[in-house]
């Protein structure tokens, strides 16, 4: 191979390593992120049933994870507390909850009830057992989350 055809492969190569350089990142923001469903961790036992009295949303950990219970009208409920906007970790303020990054406010059930987030908090799957709320697997299934929101669980 001459010196001549050794420059136009090398500049040729380059070429392509530039091209895919500026390819890569437009295919990426074109193709949305994937969303994810179904469920992650397992089953834990958070307390008795007697200590989540009715009308309070109870700030409490599952598997490591911030989570809160929520008790309306007798019936037991175990949201996350991980923001589905940026995934900071939101606040029980009286009987709904507040995000401190950017505002988002939830309702106890997890339900958005201002933004900028717009997913709402998901459930965990909860059973009583004995006189104790397990809380099992964290639902996903809800809404789409995204693709970095179920890292947040495992
Ligand atoms: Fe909660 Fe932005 S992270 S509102």
């Amino acid at each position: 191979m001459d010196r001549r055809r050794f420059l136009q492969w090398g500049a040729g190569g380059l070429g392509v390593v530039c091209l895919g350089g500026i390819l890569y990142p437009v295919v990426k923001f074109l193709k949305p992120p994937p969303s994810v469903a179904g469920t992650v961790g397992g089953a834990t036992s958070v307390g008795s049933v007697s200590s989540f009295p009715a009308g309070q949303l109870t700030a409490i950990s599952v598997n490591g994870q911030p989570a809160y219970v929520s008790n309306v009208a007798g019936k037991l409920a175990v949201h996350s507390m991980i923001c589905t906007h940026l995934g900071c970790v939101v606040a029980v303020a009286g009987t709904s909850l507040a995000c401190p990054c950017h505002g988002s406010h939830f309702a106890a059930t997890g339900a958005v009830v201002k933004g900028p987030a717009t997913l709402p908090l998901p459930p965990y799957h909860t059973q009583v057992q004995n006189g104790s709320l397990l809380v099992g697997a964290v639902d996903l299934t809800g809404a789409a989350y995204p693709g970095w929101y179920k890292g947040q669980f495992s």
